[in-house]
């Protein structure tokens, strides 16, 4: 039997959750997810967002613990990825709302998705307002946070902020609240969902946040798309998205990367040496069943040097590296300095390779790397150290 969660008069919690979701599209979600969707009840009910089709039914039945589904007269699609649109077609056939309120790239991106063009759409851009009775809505485009049809819905009356993905979390909990759960551990899933989803878009982000500040929203409420509901931490949330998507980066250095026997693996050991020599913190992260790509990326999010290792293969990376690395050219680390490290036996061409992944990545090389043939001699290792000497030193400088 699943019930509503009540968020407070007239506005409740009737999403899923999703307790063993292990993998979303490539970013390993340890801890499950939820796919929030909220009812808000006046003289027009209104629905923000639906759940993945597979929950369909669940979310149907939520919505039936506080009224019967066919009254929802307004379907407020903030955000079309199908984590949060793949149950409309189900639940539109079967409620027949009024309206469907999204942007208009929303629209353009629910049609190619469903082909439903006889479904009733009702634009909407930033500054419009809905009024549902005592209540009103207003709308805020987030293009591209992180899809080009994203908004965000403002509840003035409640002073609540639905804000779709962002400030989202891949955390399944039985709770709603973020003062209901470990903040250590919200604060991290927050910081894994920044790194893997809304990075690239960084720069978008500090617009966004200056928006809300010039708007001068009163929010004390911020309900995302995942995880938990933002009440007394929204500062704290507002202030790591603010210094996530900020150029300026922390004195700390990730080095990640894989070995066939082990060459790369002292190598990659002594440039970590390096680093540490000079108080620069450093995460040294084997790929593959030790590390996955998107806890690299977690670590990568606020660090500012790259250091990326590889054996040689049939004259090419280890396939754990080249995942990582298309994985991250993917979101963009810019602003980072970095080096490359390889070993081969009879081929040295990695090297290169290595460095331009990285240089298609935005990090900037500091070095044009060390490869070396077979196993590491003494020579060698001092200088992976004097590599990693220079990469902080070049960290301390900033
Ligand atoms: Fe949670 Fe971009 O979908």
């Amino acid at each position: 039997m699943n019930k509503a969660y009540k968020i407070r008069e007239d506005f409740h919690w009737v999403g899923v959750i999703d307790w063993n979701l292990r993998d979303f599209h490539g970013y390993s979600t340890e801890k499950g997810s939820t796919y929030n969707a909220y009812l808000l009840k006046d003289e027009k009910v209104v629905l923000f967002d639906t759940v993945k089709s597979p929950f369909s039914e669940e979310l149907m039945e939520r919505i039936s613990s506080v009224i019967a589904p066919e009254k929802i007269d307004y379907i407020v699609v903030n955000h079309v990825e199908m984590d949060h649109s793949s149950s409309l077609p189900l639940i539109i056939d079967r409620i027949k709302p009024e309206k469907i309120i999204c942007s208009a790239k929303g629209k353009e991106a629910l049609i190619s998705h469903f082909k439903r063009t006889d479904w009733p759409y009702h634009v909407v851009k930033t500054g419009d307002v809905v009024n549902i009775g005592k209540r009103n809505i207003s709308f805020l485009e987030t293009p591209m946070l992180h899809w080009p049809d994203s908004m965000c819905s403002y509840i003035p009356e409640e002073k609540i902020l639905i804000s779709n993905d962002i400030l989202g979390q891949h955390f399944a909990t039985s709770e709603r609240f973020d003062t209901e759960v470990d903040f250590s551990e919200l604060m991290c899933q927050n910081k894994k969902y920044f790194a893997n989803i809304i990075m690239p878009y960084s720069p978008l982000v500090q617009k966004l946040l200056k928006t809300i500040t010039d708007m001068k929203l009163d929010i004390q409420m911020i309900a995302p798309d995942h995880g938990l509901i933002w009440t007394k931490h929204i500062p704290d949330a507002l202030k790591a998205y603010y210094e996530w998507s900020s150029p300026k980066l922390e004195k700390k250095a990730v080095v990640f990367y894989d070995t066939m026997w082990r060459s790369t693996e002292k190598m990659a050991y002594s440039v970590t040496e390096g680093i540490r020599s000079q108080g620069v913190s450093v995460k040294m992260m084997k790929l593959g069943d030790d590390n996955h790509r998107s806890d690299i990326m977690t670590e990568i999010l606020d660090a500012g040097a790259v250091v990326v290792g590889s054996s040689t293969l049939n004259n090419e990376m280890l396939p754990h590296v080249a995942d990582m690395l298309t994985y991250m050219k993917g979101l963009k680390p810019v602003n980072r300095i970095g080096a490359a490290l390889s070993s081969y036996g009879w081929n040295p061409g990695v090297l290169k390779k290595l460095n331009t992944e990285l240089e298609a990545s935005g990090v900037k090389l500091i070095s044009e790397g060390i490869t070396v043939k077979y196993v590491p001699e003494q020579s060698d290792i001092e200088n992976c150290y004097n590599l990693g000497v220079k990469i902080a030193q070049e960290l301390n400088t900033k």
